[in-house]
């Protein structure tokens, strides 16, 4: 009988593409995948550290694996940046966890599991800690872990991340990703592009370049110099492949030469991820962001000018260290001048380990930041909501990634391929859209109509009732885009 595994994952594209390796991993060990964690005799927790509240959801999670374990021996694992942040502390607080494994390890993750089976847990495998040695010494320690890709693990078999970088050497004052996931280090462009050949030979339309600040790519590797302008320009002709994303942007690094490749490149979607993290000039130097509003604000006019119809969104963090009324009004000035697509707001949570935590008190009450929180989403889906109606009525070019939320709780089991059920997709500025259609019509790029709009969701019908008639042979009609 093959061993059975639950892999469980929080926090960011980094973790979801992480955990999508180490699930190809082990199925090529032999074992099976399962949905939930009382089939398995593998667990794993796959975890993030960016906030105090991902830390509890586990904590918790491992408080209620304990006792699954005393009903059936089972091994529990931890992966990802809690495991490479707080090993020591895991291991104390959850002593029945058998295997801790860092970011940088996962190559090793194999290994501890059959080490664990033979009785031998324990296992830890962690990178070097940041002020351990040279930033080269460290950097070596965050292994690339690199396996061949299997598209029946992934969410969307249609769509893939790519990675082109690791790590991060900003150091943000709130920020925690710099000390887990290590210095930032390019992929070498040849990796790249081999990975992205052979996701698309495995039918994958749309891949999604990542990297924390994905636009300071810089591979030196070979000699020359390629950035995040030239990578795309040597993806683009991936045969195949139809669409091409890259998060998360660094303001400071929104060059010329790459706002131009995302205007000339048909592949290239119009999006941008480019967090201003607040609209307060005090504010951003107390998080060492390197950037006043008045320079982020004049990055977002050259995008304009280079791509007018471009969807920008941000991310921003609300209560941060001796943030006053002012400070956030400033923030709320910016999110109405700014017109994002969206926004991604968080309430400031200290780190330990980083700056912030280290010299300034968390002062800002809790009640505040959630009211900063609500007041500040508000006036973006305000906007998100204006912007989207005026989209009503035309036409825009959907990839279609699979049922909705809705149709797969009404049939968790799945439907037949010709049934109509909700699908759901994405237009190329990265909005949502919900139609009906066939299930089989996932994975293709289709004209819809948008007929009524919310703040973060459009709906609207295929505009050739072809696609959404129950009709067996939908897959053979021409894709009109
Ligand atoms: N507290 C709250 N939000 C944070 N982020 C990063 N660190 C923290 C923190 N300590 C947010 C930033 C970042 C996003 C991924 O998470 O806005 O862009
Ligand atoms: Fe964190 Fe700043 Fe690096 Fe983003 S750029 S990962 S916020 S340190």
């Amino acid at each position: 009988m093959p061993k059975t595994v639950y892999l469980y994952t929080v926090g960011c594209q980094m973790n979801v593409l992480d955990s999508e390796l180490v699930a190809s991993e082990l199925l090529a060990a032999g074992y099976r995948l399962v949905d939930t964690p009382r089939a398995a005799d593998v667990i794993l927790l796959n975890t993030c550290s960016v906030r105090q509240h991902a830390e509890d959801k586990v904590y918790s999670a491992l408080g209620r694996l304990k006792h699954a374990k005393q009903r059936r021996r089972r091994i529990i694992g931890v992966l990802g940046c809690m495991a490479q942040k707080d090993h020591q502390q895991i291991l104390r607080r959850a002593p029945h966890v058998d295997l801790v494994v860092g970011p940088g390890q996962l190559g090793k993750l194999h290994e501890a599991l059959e080490t664990v089976q033979n009785g031998g847990g324990p296992v830890v495998a962690i990178s070097a800690q940041r002020a351990a040695g040279s930033k080269a010494e460290v950097a070596r320690s965050f292994v690339p872990f690199d396996v061949p890709r299997r598209g029946e693990v992934r969410p969307v078999r249609c769509q893939a991340l790519v990675r082109i970088m690791f790590g991060c050497d900003k150091f943000c004052t709130y920020c925690i990703v710099p000390s887990v996931r290590g210095p930032e280090q390019s992929r070498p462009v040849a990796q790249i592009e081999q990975e992205v050949r052979r996701l698309a030979d495995q039918g994958v339309v749309e891949v999604t370049l990542i990297g924390q600040t994905v636009n300071s790519y810089h591979d030196r590797s070979s000699g020359g110099s390629v950035r995040l302008a030239d990578l795309l320009y040597r993806l683009h002709d991936t045969s195949g492949l139809r669409r091409i994303k890259f998060v998360t942007n660094h303001p400071n690094h929104m060059d010329d030469d790459l706002l131009a490749a995302v205007r000339d490149l048909p592949k290239v979607n119009p999006y941008f991820h480019v967090p201003a993290q607040s609209g307060s000039d005090r504010i951003l130097k107390l998080m060492k962001r390197g950037y006043s509003v008045g320079q982020y604000c004049e990055m977002l006019q050259r995008i304009r000018a280079a791509v007018p119809q471009a969807a920008i969104t941000s991310d921003f963090i609300v209560g941060f260290c001796g943030e006053t009324e002012e400070d956030f009004q400033q923030t709320v000035e910016l999110v109405r001048r700014a017109r994002f697509k969206n926004s991604f707001i968080f309430k400031y949570s200290p780190r330990p380990g980083t700056k912030a935590a280290a010299l300034w008190a968390d002062d800002v009450p809790q009640s505040v930041k959630l009211r900063r929180n609500n007041q500040l989403l508000a006036v973006q889906n305000a906007i998100s909501l204006e912007d989207n109606q005026r989209l009503v009525g035309q036409v825009v070019e959907v990839l279609v990634e699979g049922p909705s939320k809705v149709a797969r709780k009404s049939s968790p089991a799945g439907d037949a391929p010709t049934e109509i059920v909700q699908l759901v997709g994405r237009t190329r500025c990265d909005r949502i859209v919900v139609f009906d259609g066939s299930l089989e019509l996932a994975g293709q790029i289709l004209p819809v109509v948008v007929q009524r709009a919310e703040a973060v969701t459009l709906f609207g019908a295929l505009t050739d009732n072809r696609y959404s008639a129950p009709v067996a042979a939908a897959h053979s009609l021409c894709d009109p885009s």
